[in-house]
Formats: C-alpha cells, sequence, structure tokens
C-alpha cells in the first residue's frame, strides 16, 4: 500500500470520531472490555501503544471487539510493523517517521500515521506521498498555533496532534481546518483501566466524542 493510499485510509479512519484514544495497557485481560467502554461511548478508533509485554495480545484481543478499529502505535522499527500487523492492528502511527519504517508499512500493507513536528518533516513525508500525519509531540511543538502557522503554507497536509492533548486544549486543536481528530490518553486513565471502571471510560469516551 503506496503512501497516498495510506493517507486516504488514515483519514478516513481519522473521520471515524475526534478523539483517538492511545492506550497503554499492560494485561491482556483488560483489552477487551477497554474496546467495548470505549466504543460504546462513540470512539471506535483505538491506539494501542508498543511500549508493554501485552501490547500485541492486547491488539488480538482488540481487533475482535465488534465496531471497532485497532491500530497499533509507537511504531519505531520493521519488526514492530511486522508484529503489529500479525497481531491484526490495521493502522499503525508513529512518533516520528524513517525510510526503513515506510519502507515496511508499504510491504506490510499497513497504512501508517506517521509523525512530524516540522515543517521539514512535514514536507519530507508529503514528497512520499502521506498527507496525513501525527503531529507529535503536538503540546510540546507549540501545540495549535504551531498547527495554525504550519497550515498557512502547507494547507494540503491535515494533522493528528497528539502529546498534551487534553479536554482544556483539545477544541482549539480540533477547531483548525488542517486538523481531522486528535490523539489523547486521558480518555483511559491507569486508574480506571487497573480498577475495570468501564463505566467511568466510557463517559469519559463519551464526553470526548461531542469535542466537535
Ligand atoms: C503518548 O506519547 O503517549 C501520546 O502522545 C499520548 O500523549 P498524552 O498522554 O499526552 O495524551
Amino acid at each position: 500500500m503506496m503512501p497516498q493510499a495510506q493517507s486516504n485510509e488514515a483519514r478516513r479512519i481519522a473521520g471515524l470520531a475526534p478523539i483517538i484514544p492511545v492506550l497503554v495497557v499492560e494485561d491482556a485481560a483488560k483489552a477487551a472490555p477497554l474496546a467495548e467502554a470505549l466504543i460504546k461511548g462513540g470512539l471506535p478508533a483505538l491506539e494501542v501503544t508498543l511500549r508493554t509485554e501485552a501490547a500485541l495480545d492486547v491488539i488480538r484481543e482488540m481487533a475482535s471487539v465488534d465496531g471497532g478499529m485497532v491500530g497499533a502505535g509507537t511504531l519505531l522499527t520493521p519488526w514492530c510493523v511486522e508484529q503489529a500487523k500479525a497481531a491484526g492492528a490495521t493502522f499503525g502511527v508513529s512518533p516520528g517517521a524513517t525510510p526503513k519504517l515506510i519502507e515496511a508499512c508499504i510491504s506490510n500493507e499497513l497504512p501508517l500515521l506517521p509523525g512530524a513536528a516540522t515543517a521539514t518533516e512535514v514536507m519530507a513525508l508529503y514528497e512520499q506521498g502521506y498527507d496525513m500525519l501525527k503531529f507529535f509531540p503536538a503540546d510540546a511543538n507549540g501545540g495549535a498555533a504551531a498547527l495554525k502557522a504550519i497550515g498557512a503554507p502547507i494547507p494540503q497536509v491535515a494533522f493528528c496532534p497528539t502529546g498534551g492533548v487534553s479536554p482544556a486544549n483539545a477544541k482549539d486543536y480540533l477547531a483548525l481546518p488542517n486538523v481531522l481528530c486528535a490523539g489523547g490518553s486521558w480518555v483511559a486513565p491507569k486508574a480506571a483501566v487497573d480498577k475495570g471502571d468501564w463505566a467511568e471510560i466510557t463517559r469519559l469516551a463519551s464526553d470526548a466524542a461531542k469535542l466537535r
């Protein structure tokens, strides 16, 4: 799947809801109820970060939950791409982008939402065919004001800002014409996941789903 087709799919996924939950899950037994709670709240696109030992099992479990779209986050190497795809991820997210990572997403048919933080990084990815990017780390790189400024010379590229996005600033991002959705971890706080407080997670997801 070539970069332009990957971005087309990323744009479709970004259009499903205003927020993509960024999930760090330690226990695969929590995966299915967590996905169900988020989907029930109106957030069907889920990013499972490959930052825990259980992450690939979590993707496997979530991939079998109806109504969801499960992606793998924190893709750093071609190995991550292969493992994520084999586990059932239907899209990938990376904090930055490298030629090897992009090659792996092309050959493994995994649509990638690649990370960029500067105009040069945005231009380099756009040159390769990507026009839907993750802006990371969003808040630390100037937040909505920075994305608005990047959008002036490069309006063709759309973004999913992630990193420091919160209920307090999400609307500032989502109001921009070059922002299709945002990523955030606040909808699945560790304490609620550990307790199995799925009603609380559905409540947070439902509030996030109404942000736009
Ligand atoms: C991450 O790196 O975990 C993501 O960017 C999510 O960031 P957040 O916890 O600030 O939402």
